[in-house]
């Protein structure tokens, strides 16, 4: 676990039932040899008393605006000056509110549009309050400013409906502004992702495509931000919001892909194809919609370009790590596509396990041999890919 020692957090509490969790997070931040400033919210008082952050974090705890104990009454700006991170837990519905829409009415809210510094949330309420179309904007709109959102996840809840909405533990949680704390392991690298599926057109409302929901990839650039990486995220068409800090290009068929990223190989350092590409395209899409016939319709395909062949051969090309999902014979499939396409990484995952899902598993082949990474939401699976090529990149 990345080390937090000598950190400066400043935590915000908000008023939720899961305010009694901070008491153990601001523990677990004291104990790993944090510096914790906690700041609360009136209604935060009402669940847990400052009297017991104090005695946690051995500092003074903040609830007002207008306190005079902080040097010039300002205190909104100077509180979170010196501060390497805010993170706020548990984030209520009407906290993340506020911050997607810029209101600084008291301490905390003012203190988050003053900083300087990275802004984590982990929100925390009921099934409801969570999937209300307010929140949801809210909480994209935060993702998109560059907020980093900590769960929340599935569970009992203290109105004993359970269901989506429950803050992540406090070890989750430490984990999490850890790892975004810790050590940058890609710092001043570009990385080139592709993510998605393609779509080969047949006729002008029609076309060939696949069940890529594009998770993975976009986990992976979110990953690769985390790391430091510059990164650039060529994506088929999905709904998906990119990651903040990525800079995206939307193509649509596989002809596309590879001539954006042929564009861009040169000068990445790393290269990770998550895309699930189309092999064949279409001869001769029509330029109207098909009229219904009496008998079969037969579509002749051609091959497309190999994406991930084609950087892996340049000379001087970037590190190339491939994804392969596989319906069948997962390992034997994934070894020879590597030893194929002449990469040093493939991750290799089972098609019907992870389109469309939220968690995935992957089995890494290298030159060492095999790892194993259990299923796992996947952000951290990306997360733990990242590390994973990071730690391979100096042998090169
Ligand atoms: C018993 C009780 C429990 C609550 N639990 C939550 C909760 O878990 N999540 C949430 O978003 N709001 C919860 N609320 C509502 C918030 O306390 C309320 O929206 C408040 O204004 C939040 O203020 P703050 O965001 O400034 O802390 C709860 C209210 C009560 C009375």
């Amino acid at each position: 676990m990345t080390d937090v020692s000598g950190k400066r957090i400043l935590l915000g509490i908000t008023g939720g039932i899961a305010a009694y969790k901070a008491a153990e997070l601001t523990r677990l931040f004291v104990k790993a040899g944090a510096d914790v400033r906690v700041v609360m919210t009136e209604a935060a008082c009402r669940f847990i008393t400052p009297a017991t952050l104090q005695a946690l974090s051995g500092q003074p705890v903040h609830t007002d605006m207008w306190d005079t104990r902080v040097p010039d009454s300002m205190g909104h700006i100077e509180l979170s000056r010196d501060r390497d991170i805010i993170v706020v837990a548990p984030a209520t519905t009407d906290f993340l509110a506020k911050v997607a829409n810029g209101l600084g009415d008291d301490l905390l809210s003012a203190l988050c549009l003053a900083r300087r510094c990275p802004l984590m949330v982990a929100p925390a309420m009921n099934v409801e309050m969570w999937q209300n179309a307010a929140t949801q904007r809210n909480v994209e709109r935060l993702r998109a400013d560059g907020v980093g959102i900590l769960g929340p996840t599935e569970g009992d809840h203290a109105d004993r409906e359970g269901g989506m909405g429950r803050m992540l533990e406090p070890g989750e949680i430490f984990a999490e502004v850890a790892a975004a704390l810790g050590p940058k392991a890609l710092t001043k690298k570009k990385v080139l992702i592709t993510a998605g599926p393609t779509y080969e057109p047949i006729d002008t409302v029609r076309g060939v495509t696949n069940q890529s929901s594009g998770k993975m990839g976009y986990a992976v650039a979110q990953a690769a931000v985390e790391a430091g990486a510059e990164v650039t995220l060529v994506s088929g068409a999905t709904v998906l919001a990119a990651p903040a800090g990525v800079e995206r290009v939307d193509v649509i068929t596989a002809r596309d892909m590879h001539k954006a990223v042929m564009a861009r190989a040169k000068q990445a350092d790393v290269f990770i194809s998550v895309a699930a590409v189309a092999d064949y395209h279409p001869v001769d899409p029509k330029p109207h919609k098909i009229k219904r016939g009496n008998g079969n319709l037969k579509l002749e395909l051609a091959l497309n370009p190999d994406i991930l062949g084609e950087v892996a051969a340049l000379a001087k090309g970037p590190f190339c790590v491939g994804f392969a999902a596989e319906t069948e014979d997962l390992n034997a499939n994934a070894q020879a596509k590597r030893k194929k396409k002449r990469i040093p990484l493939l991750a290799a995952n089972l098609a019907q396990e992870t389109f469309g899902k939220d968690t995935n598993a992957l089995t890494l082949f290298d030159e060492d041999g095999v790892h194993e990474l259990p299923r796992a939401p996947k952000i951290v699976l990306a997360r733990q890919l990242i590390e994973h090529i990071a730690k391979m990149l100096p042998q090169r």
